[in-house]
């Protein structure tokens, strides 16, 4: 039996580019200062954890035949990651996360990563985030993209990751000192997020399959399209991997002000052409643009409630924004300590 594992994986947030990852898009994700922590002692032929965040811990026998069923629902994510990595011996310890769970800053994919590296993995950042996300998948039937696991894997402190989804490669790009960022959650649970999700994704593939890679489309094509649903979603995913690029050139100049006119028209195309914002998602953007210290402010990750993204003046603090806000900063990716 070998001695006590520890490993930390952040969770992430979203700068720009949601809903364009599953069709092959181009993302710009953070990792960031709130992270999941995995440690226990390996050995025998279960894996049994504990955690600060949910009252009963999940326990199950190796190998896992059905994530999906295992009970509490944390524990699908854990055994979603054990059925994939398949470890050889087991695991006893614990996990304590101050990623807030399920609030859209991918406390699954933190957990994720954490707990398969805690289980001995180690494969290299891109290998571990494709075989997290199957996990992912196994364990929720939610047919995520690779942005979640490749950020947490993969992040850099100080710096954001543009992600080419297309041929996921991950390049960071330095977020300017002079660059606040806030996360504040709206208060409101991802309502409905999963069957809707699947839903966009479905709908964004079948206009990829008229069009080719929508990041590509023309406007003139996209219009095209003789369902209204699925040119939205279309103009939604290329304007989308516009803004990810003139993003990720507006950091790199400190053009801040460029910047947060980005993330608004984001918030705008995310409401009107994803249509993945709700009622109070897009008030609490509205309130925080009231502010002169909010450059820009957008739903971030999945959407249908959860988190708020706020690129901010360095002085600002909106700590009593919405159900509560808190600021963070760029982070190392997944590893073992
Ligand atoms: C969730 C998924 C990601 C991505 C975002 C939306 O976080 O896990 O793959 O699709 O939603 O951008």
């Amino acid at each position: 039996m070998s001695g006590p594992v520890r490993a930390i994986a952040p969770g992430r947030v979203v700068l720009l580019g949601d809903h364009t990852d599953y069709v092959g898009g181009l993302v710009l994700p953070m990792a960031i200062d709130l992270h999941t922590e995995v440690t226990g002692t390996p050995g025998g032929r279960s894996v049994s954890l504990r955690s600060e965040q949910f009252d009963e811990p999940v326990a199950f026998d190796l190998p896992v035949d059905d994530p999906a069923a295992v009970r509490p629902e944390w524990g699908r994510y854990v055994a979603g990651v054990a059925a994939e990595f398949d470890p050889a011996v087991g695991l006893v310890g614990s996990v304590r996360s101050t990623v807030p769970p399920g609030g859209g800053l991918s406390s699954s994919a933190a957990l994720e990563l954490a707990v398969a590296l805690a289980l001995g993995s180690e494969d290299d950042p891109l290998t571990l985030a494709r075989r997290c996300q199957r996990a992912e998948r196994v364990a929720t039937g939610v047919p995520c993209g690779i942005m979640d696991q490749l950020c947490s894997a993969s992040g850099v402190a100080g710096h954001a990751l543009l992600i080419d989804c297309a041929t996921e490669e991950a390049t960071p790009v330095p977020v300017p000192e002079d660059l606040a960022v806030w996360v504040v959650e709206s208060g409101e649970p991802r309502r409905l997020a999963d069957s809707a999700y699947a839903t966009r994704r479905a709908e964004a593939e079948a206009a990829a399959e008229l069009l080719g890679p929508l990041r590509d489309a023309t406007p003139a094509a996209i219009e095209s399209l003789e369902s209204a649903v699925l040119r939205r979603r279309a103009r939604h995913v290329r304007s989308e991997c516009d803004r990810v690029r003139w993003l990720a050139g507006a950091l790199a100049d400190g053009d801040l002000t460029t910047a947060g006119e980005l993330v608004v028209d984001s918030h705008r195309s995310l409401r009107d052409d994803a249509e993945v914002s709700t009622g109070t998602l897009d008030l609490l953007v509205d309130s925080l643009l009231a502010r002169s210290d909010v450059l820009g402010a957008r739903l971030t990750g999945a959407g249908f409630g959860g988190t708020v993204v706020a690129l901010c003046r360095p002085d600002a603090d909106l700590t009593g924004a919405g159900a509560g806000g808190r600021r963070v900063r760029a982070a190392d990716g997944a590893r073992q300590v």
